[in-house]
């Protein structure tokens, strides 16, 4: 900017930084960054005595792209912003030309690199949520810790690693697919969650995303093929079973956390503690172990339906065996609430406007959530939070 700038293009240029701030809601990076913004044209209003209106040009990445309503509020409120003048804004939608995009797919991925969770100082926790049996509750843990997560104001992303028997998309009431950009795919988002899963392809897609050894590949791709930014909170969900897919995980994310999920009956907890036992195998931090389905509230009397001690259990086998502290983290209720609205599309800890539900199960995962975050890696003292 000069002394010399007409009025008008100091406006230009004012929107134009105003602009920085607004975040494009599938790559978390500014429009501006993005340029996404080729142009900001300013000129007197026909209509308001010292108005002006104020064009801006957006080049939108994916044409037609479900969100651009969403960018075009936010730019238009960035422009209503402005102090001092009154500024119309009028947003022109286009598209990206073919060469623009693949340049900007092509910057994005080289400064991702391979996968973007295992960059030194990278400050995602990731947590890998395993069992032994299936059937024991962990998508449902998972859809709501993941939930819980981001009504908390975490960035959160969520892996459904379960590629079998994948079943979050629905648990989020998503029936949409990834907007796949020049290769790269964007997560879709529900109940503030990025979210991957192999459930949102169509059948020919699959074929082609499970190509070689399955586990390990589609695991790979959903790190490397898919743009995540940079969450507070990765969540897996992986298979049920005690061995091949927590090795995987370990070996692409070396800092993943392991959560196993157990029902209080012997017949889970004695297969949950093999699937924490895979620690002896490679190095993994196993964060502690989640009882589902503990107890029922019936008529002011807690019943234990599926018997008691599972949970803990599981802990005190896995600290012996490990070396390190392996603590039961939660126990949760059997409430068919879980059931049914998690089967309508929304995790039960939400109310309707995805706001944490002021209950005892949404308590539950808010404290086993804060716990997950706040209490590091206890196999390496030094990462240690002192306190
Ligand atoms: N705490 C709970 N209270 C009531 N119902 C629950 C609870 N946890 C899970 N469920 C229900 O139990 C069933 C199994 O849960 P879920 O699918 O989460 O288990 P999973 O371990 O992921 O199973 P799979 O091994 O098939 O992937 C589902 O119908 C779910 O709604
Ligand atoms: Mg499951």
């Amino acid at each position: 900017m000069t002394d010399n700038d007409t009025i008008e293009q100091r406006i230009e240029h004012e929107v134009y930084d105003r602009l920085c701030h607004v975040i494009d809601p599938e790559l978390g990076r500014s429009v501006t960054d993005l340029g996404m913004i080729p142009e900001v044209r300013v000129s007197p209003s026909d209509e308001t005595d010292n108005g002006y209106e104020v064009t801006v040009h957006v080049e939108l990445t994916v044409p037609g792209c479900p969100l651009s309503k969403t960018i075009s509020t936010r730019i238009q409120e960035a422009v209503r912003s402005y102090p001092g003048s009154a500024l119309t804004p009028r947003i022109e939608i286009g598209a990206m030309s073919s060469e623009k995009l693949k340049r900007l797919v092509g910057e994005l991925k080289a400064e991702r690199r391979e996968n973007p969770f295992n960059k030194p100082g990278t400050k995602t926790r990731i947590f890998a949520i395993a069992s032994g049996k299936g059937g024991v509750g962990k998508s449902s843990v998972t859809a709501n810790l993941a939930a819980t997560f981001s009504a908390l104001g975490y960035d959160t992303a969520v892996i459904d690693a379960d590629i079998y028997g994948f079943s979050l998309p629905a648990l989020f009431g998503i029936n949409t697919r990834p907007t796949d950009l020049n290769g790269m795919l964007m997560p879709v988002v529900a109940w503030g969650v990025k979210m991957i899963s192999i459930g949102m392809f169509a059948g020919s897609d699959r074929a082609i995303l499970w190509r070689g050894p399955r586990l390990q590949r589609s695991l790979e791709q959903f790190l490397a093929d898919v743009w995540w930014g940079s969450p507070d909170v990765l969540l897996l969900d992986l298979a049920p079973g005690t061995g091949d897919m927590a090795i995987s995980v370990a070996q692409a994310l070396p800092n993943a956390e392991l959560v196993i999920v157990t029902t209080p009956q012997p017949s889970a907890s004695d297969v949950a503690v093999r699937s924490g036992l895979v620690a002896l195998q490679v190095p993994m931090n196993v964060r502690g172990v989640v009882e589902n389905m503990s107890y029922y509230d019936y008529n002011n009397e807690r019943l234990r339906i599926f018997g008691e001690g599972g949970g803990q259990r599981v802990a005190d086998q896995l600290t012996e065996a490990l070396g390190f502290d392996v603590p039961l983290l939660a126990q949760l209720p059997l409430q068919p609430e879980i059931r049914e609205i998690g089967e309508s599309g929304r995790p039960a800890v939400l109310t309707r406007d995805g706001k944490l539900e002021a209950n005892s199960l949404a308590d539950s995962f808010k404290t086993l959530a804060l716990d997950l975050m706040y209490n590091q890696d206890r196999r390496n003292p030094k990462s240690t939070v002192a306190n």
